[in-house]
């Protein structure tokens, strides 16, 4: 598994110290309420680490993407302060501002083993402008930084990475957990390899296979991407999603795929609907040959088999991205025989992507799973092989 070089929270003293913990508290509401709690969940064993050492915790994180022109309610941390407070049974103090006099006098009030919540980092604009002012603001307010935003990584914003020039700066528990899975798949796979895209569109994952084609020995493509490839490969799609700006990279990565040894399999059938509606006509065709006005919507009963085959008895398996529409009935049972045949593998699995994840839940999954990746963007930007800011901006061990 890979090791990151970086320092960590068991690295350093924290006794008596104010910590400013960066988290990933970007986590989907209803109704004012936390409706998903994963990301809470997972930071949990970095703050209860840092709890337990002594430390005064100054949590923050970003919330959906604010207008950056002061508080918006819509997008208030204090349901994730109560949430926290309930998981923890200890409360958690919520500031009513980020660097103001409410976060200021909040911190300084601290005493070991304390936490508090700053409010979204993004209701000041200087945030995603990775403004130095900000950074040190929120420098100023604690001894010692520790990120352990990985599903927040990929964004070099003033809190992920332009704080840790301020601070000592070193991971989480969190960080750790998702490169040892994601980047251990990654240098050093148990094989064979086998990894699993899907999701509508090639144009998101187009990094990702052309750096997994270097590593694999299986790439398996489903979903809405696929019908790019099969465009590629001179075949008619119906209606189904294309994007015609990408045929000629999906030809370079057929042809990369074959150049490597890569076994590349693509849908042999598909469920196809006469429109795009949860309870449309739907038949089962050749995807080779999508009839002119149906547009493939699911992996066909012959590919899930072959798909599964092909992820039985492997050694590591990556899955980003559900097979089909599979938020609908009708189109799901392609990402649910995926995520059937990953679970019975026994295979290293590593699950991204809100709706392979969701799936996986749904199921009842989750625990057969080796890791499910907190991290949507920036687990994709990690799989591309680009280096993620807020990781790279710590200190090195
Ligand atoms: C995510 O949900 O992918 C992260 O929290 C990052 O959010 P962002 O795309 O708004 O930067």
């Amino acid at each position: 598994m890979k090791v990151l070089n970086k320092k960590s929270i068991e690295d350093i003293d924290v006794k008596g110290k104010r910590v400013l913990v960066r988290c990933d508290f970007n986590v989907p509401m209803k109704d004012g309420r936390v409706s998903s709690d994963e990301r809470i969940v997972a930071s949990l064993p970095t703050i209860e680490y840092l709890l337990s050492k002594g430390g005064r915790l100054i949590l923050c994180s970003h919330m959906g993407r604010p207008a950056g022109t002061g508080f918006e309610a819509a997008f208030s941390l204090a349901p994730v302060a109560a949430y926290l407070s309930e998981l923890l049974g200890k409360e958690v103090k919520m500031a009513k501002d980020i660097v103001g006099e409410s976060a200021k006098s909040l911190a300084a009030g601290l005493e070991d083993g304390d936490i508090m919540l700053l409010e979204n980092v993004r209701f000041d604009s200087r945030e995603t402008k990775n403004a130095p002012e900000l950074s040190k603001e929120m420098a100023a307010l604690a001894e010692v930084y520790v990120n352990d935003a990985f599903g927040t990584a990929h964004r070099a914003h003033s809190s992920t990475t332009g704080v840790a020039k301020f601070l000592p700066a070193v991971c989480g528990y969190l960080i750790q957990k998702e490169i040892k899975f994601i980047g251990g798949a990654l240098e050093d796979p148990k094989r064979p390899f086998v990894a699993i895209l899907g999701g509508a569109k090639v144009s998101d994952k187009i990094g990702v296979i052309n750096n997994l084609l270097d590593k694999v020995d299986t790439l398996i493509v489903g979903g809405g991407m696929a019908y790019t490839f099969f465009v590629a490969k001179g075949c008619t799609v119906g209606t189904s999603i294309c994007e015609p700006d990408k045929i000629d990279l999906a030809k370079e990565m057929l042809a990369k795929a074959e150049a490597k040894g890569v076994n590349f399999l693509l849908p042999v059938d598909n469920k196809v609907g006469l429109e795009y509606a949860a309870d449309t006509q739907t038949q089962i065709v050749d995807s080779a040959k999508i009839p002119d006005g149906w547009m493939g919507l699911d992996i066909g009963p012959q590919t899930q088999e072959i798909f599964a085959k092909a992820v039985e008895g492997s050694g590591t398996v990556i899955w980003n991205g559900p097979m089909g529409v599979c938020e609908w009935d009708a189109f799901a049972s392609g990402t649910v025989a995926v995520a059937k045949a990953v679970a019975a593998s026994g295979a290293v699995s590593v699950i991204g992507g809100g709706d392979s994840v969701a799936a996986v839940q749904k199921l009842g999954f989750a625990d057969k799973m080796s890791h499910i990746s907190t991290g949507g963007g920036a687990s994709l930007e990690f799989m591309e092989g680009k280096e993620l800011p807020g990781i790279a901006a710590l200190d090195e061990k």
